[in-house]
This record gives structure tokens, C-alpha cells and sequence, in this order.
């Protein structure tokens, strides 16, 4: 008797409670989100729980098993009986909808196309939250090459069935491939030096950065709004360290409003913000990439988010954006390698700090919140005027030589900006995974030099 009233109580209404949480958009503070889950998943844990005791009267499994392992195991076995009615996805139907929708008008968005509904099914309620909140940037939109981002800094391996076609097809790269990391540069080049002036260029404006991610943190798609601050402070010692270095020195430029009430001695006005995304030391506003946004990665903008830029300007590394840091070398100047190697020598000091670890896969190299940017999570990447090329004013021409040269072409204010008047392109070797990272930097001074001898043609 009990059990039907739970039966027909709790358990719907639990269905509510998740259906509501699954269909919340990034709008809805990440928090609520996690709190409707729970509530949800407490009460099929209860529905099960009564309906089983009552049908079993408490089988000897059960004995010496604590609440929490009970709750557990009802879990499992409701998984299980919703796997075989196949109601789990009911309770994402109208995700599934929006999916099925977007891998047929779609068949470049890779997160759908990879997207198994049987998979699906299988993993079970938690996991299939989590699944879904991977891939809702790429039903929300459709236009996405990508279509995913990883939450948690395991998802690779989690998701492994999902993920590893989807790397591979991206990527291009074999079913057995695996990552090496490679910085050695001594016989790149002429003994490690890549001077542009040898192809008969002027001074440039030359940028190496990689994406990394700290184990113990979740991926900034996952965090809230607490999580993003804790980060922050995380990253101030590490900072502090550096400051007191006569190499590096340098000052923290905070957005976080405040340190929950508290003052945030760092913070930085609207227009020094500006004046530093113009400056390329800081990044835009994340609020405004949409991709970014139904990932839940510009979630709480702009809590925990700033950089660290040191004395001379050349060393910088974003917090809080797409990845958890983003640590590169910049200046204007003619040897690539130079710009390379300071942000190993970087890289090296950062990670020997205290606290510091930088979440690795065996598979995939460095993690990093988008599978585009595994394995090295470099892009290095040169300013370049090619105004033949870029003759209509856009970058469709050179767009399309560049892609078969295996480079890039983004515009002077970074991924998804416009061109420079002067003709001017931001381009960088596509590929980060299964590459080593000495090949990159290789492969952005031939790149040069085949887009230069195109631009000539
Ligand atoms: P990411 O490089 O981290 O993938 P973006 O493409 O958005 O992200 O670029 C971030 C910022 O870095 C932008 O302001 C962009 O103009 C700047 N940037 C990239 N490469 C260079 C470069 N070679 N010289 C100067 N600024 C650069
Ligand atoms: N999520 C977008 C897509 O799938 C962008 C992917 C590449 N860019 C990036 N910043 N990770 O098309």
C-alpha cells in the first residue's frame, strides 16, 4: 500500500524534478541545477527503495549494508529496469528531439553525429545528465564542427565510447594512435631557430599558448560559481610565486566582482579590462560566445576570471576561461623559437609549484575542456598581412588556401572576429593532438612560408 503511494508520488514527481533540471539552460545558476538533480535522483532512490524493501521484505543482500550502498544498489537495478523499457530516454526526450533534428540538417557537428541513442540509454540516469550537458552545446547549436565540451577532467575516459571515434575523426588520426609530448626543438629549423627574416619577412606579432586544467578542479563547464572563485585563489599563490621572481614580476587583472563580500584586491575597471582585451592580454567577453555559453563554461562571468601578465608582458595566463588556464609567450619580434621555448622554460616553473598538476590522459596527452584542443593544447600562431588574399575584404580566400596547408585563419581579435583592414589574419597550425609540440612551431614557419608564396602568386 506504502510503496504504491511512492510509486505514484515520489517517483513522478522525481521525473519532474529532473526533467526540470535537464531542461534548464545555462541561465539557471549551475547550483539549482545540481540541486534539482538530487532532489530527482533522492526520490527514485526513495521510490525504489520502498517498493523494493516492501516486494522483497528485505532480502539478505541487504543485510549489513548501510543505507547510502542500499540506496545505491535500488539505484542500479531502477537503471537497469528503465534501461529495459527503455524510459531513461524519456526523460530526455525532448533533448533527443533537438539531436535527432540537428545530426540530420547537420552532418558536420560531430558531437551529434557521434551521438548513440542506445549508448545513451545504457548509462544510466547520473551519467546521462552529465552526457547531456556535454553535448547541449552542440544541439543548441547547430552549426557547431565540435559540438562538445568535456565537464570533468575523466570525461575522456568516462565518455570513452562516445569521445575516441569523434577525437580520431576530428583529428584524423588512426584507432591506435597515441600522444607524445615533444618539446625539443634543436632540430627544428636551423639548429632551433626559426627565423622569419629568412623568408624575407619584417618583425611580427608571434603567440604560443596552451589550454591546461588542474586535476582536483572540475572543468570550468562543470563549476559554479563558488568552485570559480576557489580556483582563483588556488591560482594567487601560484602567482605569488612568480611575482617574486626577477624573471617574471608581474601583476594579477581580476573581473571577480567581489571574494564572496569580500573585497577582491585585484580587480580591474570596465575600461582596463578593454584596453587589455585590445591589447590581446585578456580575453572577450565569454557571456558572448555562444558555444561557450550552452556549455555552461561562461556560466557566473565574470567570477574567476582574469590573468596574470608579467613585467616585461611577454608571459600570460588566462583563468577561468575556456580551459581552467591558458598560459602563452607573446611579443613582436622574428625567431619563433623564442616565443616557444620561453613558454616551456614558463610551463616548467608554473607545474613545479605547490598545487599545481595539470590533468594528463595516457590516450590524449594534456586534457582540455574542447577535444580540439587535446594532446598539446597549442596554438601558436603569427599576425600576418596578406592583403591579396583577403583582396574582398574577407577571409574566405584565404581560408580556403590555407586549409589544405594545414593552417588556420582566425581575424586580429582572435576565433570568430573579422580580419584586419590591412588584410591582416591571425593564422596557426590546425593540428594540436597526436603532434609534438616542436612539430607545431615547425609547421607555423612552413606555414608561413606556403602562404606566403600563394599570397605572391
Ligand atoms: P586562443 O588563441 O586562446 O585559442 P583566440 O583565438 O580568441 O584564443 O585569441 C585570443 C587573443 O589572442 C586574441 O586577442 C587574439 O587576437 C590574440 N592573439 C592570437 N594570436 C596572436 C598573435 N600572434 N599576436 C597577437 N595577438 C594574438
Ligand atoms: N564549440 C565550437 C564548435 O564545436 C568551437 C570549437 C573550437 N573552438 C574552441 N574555442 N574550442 O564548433
Amino acid at each position: 500500500m506504502f510503496s504504491n503511494i511512492i510509486r505514484k508520488t515520489a517517483k513522478p514527481a522525481a521525473r519532474t524534478f529532473i526533467r526540470k533540471a535537464s531542461n534548464a539552460t545555462t541561465k539557471q545558476p549551475a547550483n539549482s541545477k545540481r540541486l534539482l538533480y538530487s532532489l530527482g535522483g533522492f526520490g527514485l532512490g526513495a521510490a525504489a527503495t520502498y517498493s523494493t524493501m516492501e516486494q522483497n521484505n528485505t532480502t539478505p543482500r541487504m543485510a549489513g549494508q548501510s543505507i547510502y550502498g542500499m540506496l545505491e544498489s535500488f539505484g542500479d537495478r531502477l537503471d537497469r529496469i528503465e534501461e529495459a523499457l527503455g524510459v531513461g530516454l524519456s526523460v530526455f526526450s525532448d533533448e533527443i528531439q533537438k539531436i535527432r533534428a540537428v545530426k540530420a540538417s547537420n552532418p558536420g557537428n560531430r558531437a551529434m553525429k557521434y551521438f548513440d541513442e542506445g549508448y545513451f540509454a545504457k548509462l544510466g540516469l547520473p551519467l546521462q545528465q552529465v552526457f547531456m550537458d556535454i553535448v547541449r552545446t552542440g544541439f543548441e547549436n547547430a552549426d557547431s564542427g565540435l559540438g562538445c565540451y568535456a565537464m570533468k577532467p575523466d570525461d575522456y575516459e568516462t565518455f570513452a565510447d562516445f569521445f575516441d571515434p569523434l577525437i580520431r575523426d576530428y583529428h584524423g588520426a588512426s584507432p591506435d594512435a597515441v600522444h607524445v609530448t615533444d618539446w625539443d626543438i634543436s632540430d627544428v629549423g636551423e639548429n632551433g631557430v626559426l627565423d622569419v627574416t629568412k623568408l624575407g619577412l619584417p618583425t611580427l606579432s608571434m603567440r604560443v599558448r596552451v589550454g591546461r586544467n588542474l586535476t582536483g578542479f572540475n572543468l570550468p563547464g562543470n563549476m559554479d560559481r563558488a568552485e570559480r572563485v576557489r580556483f582563483e585563489k588556488a591560482m594567487l599563490k601560484a602567482f605569488k610565486k612568480l611575482q617574486a621572481m626577477p624573471e617574471y614580476g608581474g601583476q594579477v587583472y581580476s573581473l571577480t566582482p567581489d571574494f564572496d563580500g569580500a573585497k577582491n584586491p585585484n580587480k580591474i575597471s570596465d575600461a582596463k579590462y578593454n584596453e587589455l582585451v585590445k591589447a590581446h592580454v585578456m580575453f572577450k567577453d565569454m557571456d558572448a560566445d555562444p558555444y561557450l555559453k550552452s556549455a555552461g563554461i561562461a556560466s557566473d562571468w565574470p567570477y574567476g576570471r582574469g590573468c596574470w601578465q608579467s613585467d616585461d608582458k611577454q608571459c600570460i595566463i588566462w583563468f577561468g576561461e575556456e580551459d581552467q588556464l591558458r598560459i602563452m609567450c607573446m611579443k613582436k619580434g622574428t625567431k619563433l623559437n623564442e616565443v616557444f621555448t620561453r613558454l616551456k622554460g614558463m610551463l616548467d616553473t608554473v607545474e613545479s609549484i605547490e598545487g599545481v598538476k595539470f590533468a594528463r590522459s595516457d590516450k590524449y596527452g594534456y586534457v582540455t575542456s574542447c577535444p580540439s584542443n587535446l594532446g598539446t593544447g597549442m596554438r601558436a600562431s603569427v599576425h600576418i598581412k596578406i592583403p591579396n588574399l583577403t583582396s574582398d575584404g574577407t577571409d574566405k580566400k584565404a581560408k580556403a588556401i590555407a586549409g589544405p596547408l594545414g593552417l588556420s585563419v582566425r581575424g586580429v581579435g582572435g576565433e570568430h572576429t573579422p580580419i584586419g583592414a590591412d588584410g591582416t589574419v591571425d593564422i596557426s597550425p590546425r593540428a594540436r593532438l597526436f603532434i609534438k609540440e616542436k612539430e607545431i612551431i615547425g609547421a607555423l614557419y612552413k606555414g608561413i612560408q606556403n602562404l606566403m608564396a600563394e599570397e605572391k602568386k
